[in-house]
């Protein structure tokens, strides 16, 4: 049977590994150009209000049933399953989550692939190879393939290493990095000429905008998206955590630091976008809004770093690099989803598992580049709009309709010994009881 299972050695270890999985392509390019385009800082508003009203309390259904039951999501939810029914829901759960997570790692090794090109065009600039540069950041199949190969061996191999060989050091050492990076990005982008008006743009609320469901919509699926739920991620996570730790504390610690992170990313790319504006690139597509798609990351920052003149190469090359850490550390978080569940569920030692299938998600990855146009979208859409919410409701109704209550509480006490008469204990049964799936449910059917 499944060999002895991991643990994070430590608060910080897990810290980093969750946040690192949080913290991603949502934050960095999701999260700002979604600000930009939904009315400023009333978008900003109104996801920190979701993201802590309800990303949260879901995030602490996945994070309290992960280390309860110490397994993946597909024997987790099996084993708080209370008869034949709930068993036969949380068989569907795991497994429709397992593969809606592989298909999200399916496209978002393509977009890694991407910034792992980019990271590499300085470089190819820095050394004179000027042809190699210019194939780096044009967009063909064959180049989005050998990335899509090259980012899922790296993710492959952190996975193979196990808990805290792999997943514990590497966000370790990738996660204050990448916070380095930001925040020194951040600073020389302020002193640029243009930058102040990106500001504007970023802070300046619209509120005349709040109620409009759209926002609503795109603040609600942000925060899905950017703290990884519905999909066992963050349960797989939580079932690594010792049992001495402070679950409410440690779950408001990794959304503290998710929507930190993605304000401060804002702080970068508004900014950014509008110093590129200053030295003549065009920052807004035909509608009048502002460039968000891949043109965003792929086109109107790579012309603002080349405007730079020399020190632009640093800053593609600091800029890059970030956003390859933060898909790292996010892509090693879907990856050890299926590959818990085979260990745990199949019995298959786990550099096997990992091997085979990041073989499989690769292949689904190589047949969206081959057929981008239509499958792309189609594989984001239904991901992370269709299948994503409805998981995550699914989990809440399992944590709060079919799980026990008390054993629930005493999982919470393990350290945190007075949770009963805390505020968490207070609020947040109501709230995945009957806040998280009405919510979700009103935002779906929109
Ligand atoms: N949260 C990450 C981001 O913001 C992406 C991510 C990691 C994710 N694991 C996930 C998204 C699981 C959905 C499900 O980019």
């Amino acid at each position: 049977m499944a060999a002895a299972r991991g643990e994070f050695s430590s608060r910080f270890g897990f810290l980093m590994a969750a946040s690192g999985s949080a913290v991603g392509l949502g934050n960095i390019w999701g999260f700002p150009t979604n600000t930009a385009s939904n009315g400023g800082a009333a978008f900003l508003f109104t996801y920190l209000i979701l993201a802590f009203a309800l990303g949260y309390p879901a995030l602490m259904a996945e994070l309290i049933i992960g280390r309860h039951t110490r397994s993946n999501a597909v024997a987790a939810l099996n084993s708080i399953s209370t008869g034949r029914k709930s068993q036969i829901l949380a068989m569907g759960i795991g497994l429709v989550g397992i593969v809606t997570v592989s298909l999200i790692l399916s496209f978002y090794a393509i977009v890694s692939g991407w910034m792992m090109a980019f990271f590499l065009d300085p470089l190819a600039r820095i050394l004179g190879l000027t042809g190699f540069s210019e194939w780096l950041t044009t967009d063909t199949e064959l180049r989005n393939a050998i990335f899509v190969v090259i980012f899922m061996v790296f993710t492959v191999l952190i996975i193979t290493a196990g808990v805290k060989d792999g997943i514990e050091k590497w966000a370790t050492r990738l996660m204050p990095s990448l916070i380095g990076i930001l925040v020194l990005l951040i600073l020389y982008v302020f002193t640029l000429e243009g930058a102040m008006d990106g500001l504007r743009a970023y802070l300046v609320p619209d509120f005349s905008r709040v109620t409009d469901p759209q926002l609503l919509i795109n603040a609600m699926g942000q925060a899905f998206f950017s703290l990884s739920l519905g999909v066992g991620t963050m349960l797989v996570y939580g079932s690594y955590i010792s049992k001495d730790e402070n679950l409410p504390v440690v779950g408001a610690l990794v959304a503290l630091l998710d929507v930190g992170i993605a304000v401060l990313a804002g702080l970068l790319i508004l900014p950014a976008m509008y110093v590129a504006l200053a030295s003549g690139v065009e920052i807004f597509d035909d509608t009048g809004g502002l460039i968000a798609g891949p043109g965003l990351i792929v086109s109107v920052l790579p012309a603002l770093f080349n405007n730079m003149g020399a020190i632009g190469i640093l800053v593609a090359l600091a800029f890059f690099s970030l956003m390859t850490i933060a898909s790292l550390t996010s892509s090693i978080s879907m990856l050890e989803v299926p590959v818990a569940y085979s260990v745990e569920n199949r019995g298959m030692p786990r550099p096997k598992a990992a091997i085979i299938i990041g073989i499989i998600i690769t292949f689904t990855s190589l047949l969206i580049v081959f057929n981008f146009d239509p499958l792309f979208d189609w594989v984001v859409n239904f991901t992370t709009e269709r299948s994503q919410p409805l998981l995550s409701l699914f989990i809440c109704v399992f944590a709060a309709w079919i799980w026990r209550r008390n054993e629930i509480l005493d999982e919470i006490r393990h350290g945190s010994p007075e949770a009963e008469h805390g505020l968490f204990w207070k609020i947040w049964p109501f709230y995945v009881k009957f806040i998280c799936p009405i919510a979700i449910l009103a935002v779906y059917f929109q």
